[in-house]
């Protein structure tokens, strides 16, 4: 009985030693974490995009500021690259790219660029540009909720009857329903490109000119309950999941006719 209890005292004690120093570490870790964030803030980098490109981008969202939102968050736009670039110097390669040249062709932003019209070309010199890419690619900059939770659900009918959109628009989302029925792969790579594929299509209706008041409202309330799946097909690593995504995005896309039809 005192062997027990002599070995159960030690098993305590060492279970209890044990998990302070596992939390120790967490602790350590994190403090890490946080130190390299705030190194992050004092580099030539990071001090170059506040000087550059804060003069329009907020870093975060800002809800009591939205009125002077010139520009969509630098945050946001990470969130929108980083699937599509997962490797630093893809994503800097996009970066760069883009602020060179800002196109529809290229946006992976279509909500932005209407509501904000395409941002202006502006001549950076090349090393700092690259230097502003790799500090976004770098910097945590947290997670905010979405500003609007706009899923499906919100879509409403215009006055009971369908949404007229061009005989052009309608055709696209034939087109991508078409694909995803037809998309047959056992390789995640193809998932993740068939996932660009659908995204390039979709965006277009979203940057067509001629949609706008509360039309328009509806076609973005429907690109954004996909847009996160397209998000997520072109980031996937298991194919399970990547399945999965797809057959909701049928639904979601099927959805469509619902409330929208040719004109
Ligand atoms: C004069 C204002 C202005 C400045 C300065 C500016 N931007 Fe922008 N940026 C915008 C606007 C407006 C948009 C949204 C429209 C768009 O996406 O083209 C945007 C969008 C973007 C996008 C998303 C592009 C897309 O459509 O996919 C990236 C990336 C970006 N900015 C990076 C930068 C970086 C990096 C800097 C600093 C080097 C910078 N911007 C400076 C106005 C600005």
């Amino acid at each position: 009985m005192r062997d027990l209890i002599k070995l159960l005292s030690i098993t305590i004690v060492i279970s209890i030693f044990c998990s302070s120093c596992n939390s120790n570490n967490q602790a350590n870790k994190k403090s890490e974490t946080i130190i390299a964030q705030s190194d992050i803030k004092n580099t030539k980098g990071f001090k170059l995009l506040e000087s550059k490109c804060y003069i329009c981008h907020f870093e975060t969202p800002d809800p009591a500021r939205m009125n002077q939102m010139i520009a969509p968050p630098m945050l946001r736009i990470k969130e929108h690259y980083l699937p599509n670039y997962q490797n630093k110097e893809d994503f800097i390669k996009a970066i760069t790219t883009i602020v060179n040249n800002p196109s529809e062709e290229n946006t992976l932003m279509p909500g932005a660029v209407k509501k904000f019209n395409l941002m202006p070309k502006l001549i950076y010199n090349q090393d700092e540009l690259k230097l502003i890419a790799e500090t976004i690619y770098k910097y945590e900059f947290g997670a905010a909720p979405k500003t609007r939770m706009l899923m499906m659900g919100d879509l409403k009918l215009n006055n009971g009857s369908r949404w007229k959109l061009k005989s052009e628009s309608v055709k696209t989302i034939d087109g991508i329903i078409n694909s995803l029925y037809s998309f047959k792969s056992n390789n995640i790579k193809d998932y993740n490109q068939f996932g660009k594929n659908i995204f390039e299509q979709a965006k277009f209706i979203m940057l067509d000119k001629s949609y706008t008041g509360d039309k328009f409202d509806q076609i973005h309330n429907f690109f954004n309950g996909v847009e996160s799946d397209m998000h997520l097909l072109i980031q996937e690593k298991s194919i399970e999941n990547a399945k999965n995504t797809v057959e909701d995005l049928k639904i979601k896309f099927n959805n469509f006719y619902n409330f929208f039809e040719e004109e």
